[in-house]
């Protein structure tokens, strides 16, 4: 049987200045860590996901800079933006690796096995909440009908489900609904993973399950009405595409290097 391995990165929110933190968290520093630590695990993946934040400040220095930390993995790197992000200036750096131009929204598809990897753009310009529209819900259906697959993953920023956190709700994602329908309707999206929240998290709305990931840096309290920030390592998200279905986790690094500032 085919083992697909995928790795999800998600908020690395990287500064031009390299020694800048968000916090008190430096996060490119962090970044840096963590793709030492799953280089230095011997872990293997076919395909990287990163799901949006990849800078916090959106210049194209901090592109660069995520670029040359994620350089293991160019050959094999699938993106989406994050409200922390700038289309533009992310397809300035990674052109080689992200298709159409300017604001265009930047998606992704591959296939993996028996299953097809949706990359889908949550973003809007200058807004801290995502949204998805109907023309976004008509590209994923054409994607699928094309090329017919058994099994579907999406990979967004914005997750499509409430996380029960008051203040992050409130930065969710509009037109979720859409999805819902989608994910009732169409049984093949079995897997969603999504960033924005900064811890774990996970949901089944249809037959899709829907999961969150750990930041590579700041780490965010998962309940609360205000933003709260936590003592926790970085993380990241393994999944394993089967025949079968898929099996998934999130992996931490083993040590807290940082306690962010309140
Ligand atoms: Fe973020």
């Amino acid at each position: 049987m085919v083992t697909v391995r995928i790795l999800q990165l998600t908020d690395l929110h990287v500064f031009q200045d390299p020694e800048a933190c968000l916090k008190g968290i430096p996060t490119r520093e962090l970044l840096a860590d963590v793709v030492r630590h799953i280089c230095e695990s011997g872990q293997t993946f076919e395909h990287v996901v990163v799901t949006g934040d990849h800078t916090h400040d959106e210049m194209p220095e901090s592109y660069q800079a995520v670029r040359q930390i994620l350089s293991p993995w160019l050959d094999r790197l699938w993106q989406v933006p994050g409200n922390h992000d700038d289309r533009a200036g992310l397809r300035s750096v990674f052109g080689d690796r992200v298709s159409g131009v300017g604001q265009d929204r930047i998606t992704f598809s591959f296939s993996a096995g028996q299953w097809l990897c949706l990359g889908v753009d949550t973003h809007v310009p200058g807004a801290v909440p995502g949204k998805i529209e109907a023309a976004q819900i008509d590209w994923i259906r054409q994607q699928i009908q094309s090329i017919n697959p058994a099994r579907i993953a999406l990979f967004m920023h914005h997750p499509p489900v409430d996380i029960g956190s008051l203040w992050m709700d409130r930065i969710g994602l509009s037109g979720k609904e859409l999805l819902h329908e989608l994910f009732n309707s169409e049984r093949r999206i079995e897997l969603v993973c999504c960033g924005h929240v900064h811890h774990e998290f996970w949901s089944q709305v249809g037959n899709a399950k829907i999961y969150t990931t750990p930041a590579t840096g700041l780490q965010f309290s998962p309940t609360g009405s205000q933003p709260t920030f936590v003592a926790e390592p970085p993380g990241y998200r393994v999944i394993e595409l089967t025949d079968d279905g898929f099996s998934t986790n999130v992996c931490r690094l083993p040590v807290t290097r940082f306690s962010p500032s309140t």
